[in-house]
């Protein structure tokens, strides 16, 4: 396979880091796992600060970042401190990183961290994306143990905070074992696990056996990933003996952190106002109406939500007459945040803004400092994960 990295440094760097003992998991995540409330997992494309604030407001135990590329920060490119900077008030963000070099690494994190110094770096070692693998990164690392616990020493050494990874249980067959053991052996404070190997990408179920197996031969608190989207997925994690992370579950519906504990679902009004407010946030973030064409997944989410069986004890204004088909296309169509707000009126008959629906204070945007696209198109989302989406809102 081609790699376009150079091999990490030969045995000194392999070595503990001088200085770097490794640290455990923030106390404040230990005891939201211990309250049995689940992780909002990386997805690139989606897990940006309107929508990770949006899962804290609703109980998520902490929130990890899209992945950012460590080479493109280490060479000085300034998009990854945009895609994975903080909200205000976000103090214990975790920001993921990909990456094939330790050096590149060190210099990316150390980077984020003089930029807004996130509660956690959590290393990438799942992603299945051709490119991504191509230069070592990712899933790649699942078959390269040393040169991934070399990454998460090096990240250990060049910031003061605790370093995870997130894995998948191999490439083609269950692997990780090795990987997950060498992770843990230089640091890493905890392991998430995606019960599913790169070849499978999103297909067929997770597996928790394998992930609980995996988890049963660790020091540290596993969290496992796949197919959680209600009590009986966070059931399944405990007895997996594992915390739970939400990937696509929560998409176009963060109040799932709240129905897994056993929480009420959403009521009709709730989701106009949460889907109002996310999209109010997310224009606010990106400093403009331009970036609403990135959301219209979760929009189209939002509207089967919104008409549909997960608020369904609140009767539906007949004379409204529009069924969540009109909705999400009205809401795929919006490009002004007025007409996204029309829409939902239109088909509800509730009025997205009301104050009293607001569970969040006021948006904030990308401070400048951070923003490598200030005046740019913030990028759509591509027909992957647009494909991704789509089991979300059938
Ligand atoms: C659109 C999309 C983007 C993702 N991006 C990332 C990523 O950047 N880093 C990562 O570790 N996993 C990523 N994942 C994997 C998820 O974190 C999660 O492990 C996987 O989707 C399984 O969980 P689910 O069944 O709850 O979706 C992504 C998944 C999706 C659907």
């Amino acid at each position: 396979m081609h790699r376009d990295v150079a091999a990490p440094p030969s045995d000194p760097a392999r070595e503990p880091a001088a200085g770097w003992a490794p640290r455990p998991a923030p106390a404040r995540f230990v005891a939201a796992l211990a309250q049995e409330r689940a992780v909002l997992a990386p997805m690139a494309g989606y897990t940006d600060a309107p929508f990770r604030r949006l899962a804290r407001a609703f109980g998520a135990a902490w929130a990890v970042t899209e992945m950012v590329s460590a080479r493109s920060l280490a060479l000085g490119d300034a998009r990854g401190l945009a895609i994975s900077a903080p909200h205000e008030g976000e103090t214990d963000v975790v920001v993921q990183v990909f990456a094939a070099d330790p050096d590149e690494a060190a210099a990316a994190v150390a980077r984020l961290h003089a930029a807004f110094a996130p509660a956690a770096f959590d290393l990438n070692m799942g992603c299945p994306v051709k490119k991504v693998l191509h230069r070592g990164c990712g899933a790649e690392l699942i078959r390269d143990p040393q040169r991934a616990a070399a990454i998460v020493r090096a990240i250990g050494a060049a910031v003061p905070v605790p370093v995870t990874a997130k894995t998948r249980l191999g490439l083609d067959r269950v692997e990780a074992h090795e990987v997950a053991h060498a992770v843990v052996e230089a640091g890493a404070a905890i392991l998430a696990v995606h019960g599913r190997t790169a070849a499978q990408r999103y297909a067929g179920s997770a597996d928790w056996a394998a992930i609980a197996e995996l988890a049963a031969a660790l020091p540290v608190p596993v969290l496992g990933s796949g197919d959680v989207t209600d009590a009986r997925g966070m059931a399944r994690a405990r007895a997996a003996g594992v915390g739970a992370m939400i990937a696509r579950g929560a998409l176009g519906r963060p109040w799932v952190f709240r129905t897994v504990r056993g929480g009420p679902p959403p009521t009709r009004s709730e989701v106009v106002g949460v889907a109002w407010r996310h999209a109010r946030d997310h224009v606010a973030w990106y400093g403009g109406e331009h970036a609403l064409p990135r959301l219209r997944g979760q929009l189209a989410a939002y509207a089967v939500a919104a008409l549909g069986a997960d608020a369904g004890s609140e009767p539906i204004d007949p004379r409204r007459g529009r069924d969540a088909t009109g909705l999400r296309d009205a809401l795929m169509r919006a490009s002004r945040l007025a007409e996204v707000g029309a829409a939902l009126r239109e088909a509800t008959g509730i009025e997205p803004e009301r104050e009293d629906l607001d569970p969040l204070p006021g948006a904030s945007p990308c401070p400048p400092a951070w923003t490598g696209w200030q005046g740019r198109r913030p990028r759509r989302s591509s027909t992957a994960e647009r494909r991704w989406l789509a089991p979300t809102i059938d």
